[in-house]
């Protein structure tokens, strides 16, 4: 569906995307994660023919954005970052006056904009003028414009930005009612958002992609090497020094973390190779004349891994909203 290559992106002399590669498939939803400034916007706007890019290429559904962008953008649903709502219009004029904008024949107009105010939830309120809504409202008309062409593609800048908790749900449950039969990228700097989301992230730093990957093996862990890597948890009484090479000997560990306070030890175990229950952990510790207080099998978590990407701690305060 999309074919990014080699895109870059200079502001003056200021290069906001460098060299960035990638594709999407049709039918994925993909999320692109990172800091303000990173180049999130940027790349959407170049995605959806609103910018040229300074080098490079972009190919959606095989058209060359930058030859083809009066079909490029009837295919495509954007939502801006502030999208160009006019206050003075109800809801219902302004998809209208949208549906006009985007060359939907007269006569389709009305059923489109019919369903759109239906699947938005904006049915009740169609006759409200835009400037008195709130922003969850506004945003979910943002989205109906974006959808009002039924494009097979959706992308959606920062769809939650600035909303109170259960508007964001709402806008949430409304993108995941629209992914069916649709390739979907939206950006946040959330990374919550893109577990609950997206099936893949590209982690976006200062122009660059860190990290393109499926959730499901970013969250195998960093490196993603061990196809079955899994984490566990183990909380222990005993002697370190009995213990250590006990547990060490297992087959399959590949990092042990321990945390000990007197004969109390917390460890964090990387296993390579996944087994079904814990029998020869607590035999080998048992052995060792451990006992153990906790065992479990943790997750790792999406924050662990990004912090480990892209190696800036200030992010896990500003991504935790
Ligand atoms: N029109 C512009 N002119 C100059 N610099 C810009 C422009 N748009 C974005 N930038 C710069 O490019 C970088 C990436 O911005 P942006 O794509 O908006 O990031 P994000 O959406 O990830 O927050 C930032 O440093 C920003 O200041
Ligand atoms: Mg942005």
């Amino acid at each position: 569906m999309i074919r990014a290559q080699n895109v870059t992106k200079y502001f003056g002399g200021f290069p906001a995307l460098k060299n960035i590669s990638f594709e999407v498939a049709k039918g994925e939803i993909i999320g692109f994660l990172g800091q303000n400034g990173a180049g999130k916007t940027t790349l959407m706007r170049v995605l959806t023919t609103y910018l040229p890019a300074s080098a490079g290429k972009v190919y959606i559904a095989g058209m060359d954005v930058s030859r083809r962008s009066l079909e490029i953008r009837r295919r495509v649903g954007y939502l801006p970052e502030n999208p160009p709502l006019y206050g003075n219009m109800t809801i219902r004029e302004y998809l209208k006056f949208a549906a006009r904008l985007k060359d939907i024949p007269h006569r389709q107009q009305r059923p489109h904009v019919e369903r759109v105010l239906k699947d938005c939830d904006l049915w009740e309120a169609r006759d409200k003028v835009i400037a008195t809504l709130s922003k969850g409202y506004k945003q979910r008309v943002g989205i109906a414009q974006a959808i009002l062409h039924e494009p097979e593609l959706l992308i959606l800048d920062e769809p939650t930005s600035g909303l109170d908790p259960a508007q964001i749900l709402q806008v949430r449950r409304l993108i995941k009612s629209l992914e069916y039969r649709r390739t979907v990228i939206l950006s946040t700097h959330i990374l919550s958002e893109i577990e609950q989301m997206a099936q893949r992230v590209l982690i976006i730093k200062s122009g660059e992609i860190l990290a393109d990957s499926s959730i499901e093996n970013l969250l195998k862990g960093p490196g993603g090497t061990s196809e079955d890597g899994r984490r566990v948890c183990l909380r222990v009484q005993g002697v370190r020094l009995d213990l250590e090479p006990a547990i060490g000997g297992i087959p399959g560990i590949k990092l042990a973390r321990w945390a000990s306070e007197n004969n109390t030890h917390g460890i964090d175990l990387e296993m390579t190779h996944p087994s079904g229950d814990f029998n020869e952990l607590a035999e080998k510790v048992a052995r060792a004349g451990g006992r153990i207080l906790e065992i479990k099998e943790s997750k790792v978590s999406l924050e662990e891994v990004f912090l480990q990407i892209s190696g800036n701690k200030d992010l896990s305060h500003s991504s935790r909203a």
